[in-house]
């Protein structure tokens, strides 16, 4: 695909930019779409948790037709990393297995969804990212201080632009390739979490153990024991100290 394939809406504030093309979707609409919006009132996260979206980050969702989507996160972390990479001070890493993480701290979250509606019987694709460009006015809300982190401290019209168009850029290229999965080497070998010991938190079970390593499908080889590790598709993970 080509960014000339998408329409692009740009908004000051909603709900949510994955929700905004949802309502979209359901009315039956159907052509490729990126969304951004300055701000969101009801940020979505993963687990159904809420992602504080405040003035000075970026929120921005795309909508695709229908493909195979069991590695469009991984993807588009590569992505993201590869952006904030062109920008920051410092080199990312990806934390398994969606968020992106810049000295340490959390920098990017992504949210991938799929939607059904009654004009197609195939669902569709929603990309949400959700990026912390620039540093809040008032600095981050309380609950996110001490783990957040953005790109740049004052806000930069400019800045935005020319990282949005990377951002997408980005995405592009490795979308393009996601059959050759040209994202994988750099998911693999840019992992905050490889060689650490982690808490997992699986099929409602709580273990801690030591992350070994993504595997070429993408999954996390945690070793809890001598005899025993296990590959895990999806799940949270908590770094220990
Ligand atoms: C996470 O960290 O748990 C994922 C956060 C994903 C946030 C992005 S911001 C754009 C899009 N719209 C949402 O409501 N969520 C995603």
């Amino acid at each position: 695909m080509k960014i000339e394939d998408f329409e692009i809406i740009k908004l000051e504030t909603v709900d949510s930019t994955n929700d905004y093309l949802k309502r979209l979707v359901k009315k039956g609409e159907s052509k490729p779409k990126i969304v951004i919006s300055d701000i969101q009132t009801n940020g979505k996260g993963t687990k159904n948790r809420s992602f504080v979206s405040e003035k000075g980050g970026i929120y921005l969702s795309i909508l695709l037709p229908y493909f195979d989507a069991s590695f469009i996160t991984p993807m588009t972390a590569v992505a993201v990393s590869d952006t904030i990479d062109k920008f920051a001070t410092e080199k990312t890493k990806i934390k398994w297995v969606n968020d992106i993480y810049l000295k340490n701290k959390k920098v990017c979250g992504i949210l991938c969804e799929s939607v059904y509606s009654d004009f197609c019987d195939k669902p569709f694709i929603i990309v949400g990212i959700g990026i912390n460009l620039f540093k809040p006015e008032k600095d981050f809300a309380a609950k996110i201080k001490n783990i957040a982190i953005s790109i740049f401290d004052y806000e930069d019209k400019a800045v935005k632009e020319r990282f949005v168009s990377l951002l997408i850029n980005n995405f592009l290229f490795y979308f393009n390739g996601l059959d050759k999965k040209t994202f994988l080497e750099k998911y693999r070998n840019n992992n905050l979490v490889i060689g650490k010991r982690v808490k997992v938190f699986y099929d409602n079970k709580e273990r801690e153990g030591i992350a070994v390593e993504v595997d070429s499908e993408c999954r996390l080889k945690v070793k809890f024991s001598e005899s025993e590790e296990k590959l895990l598709s999806s799940g949270d993970v908590i770094l220990k100290k």
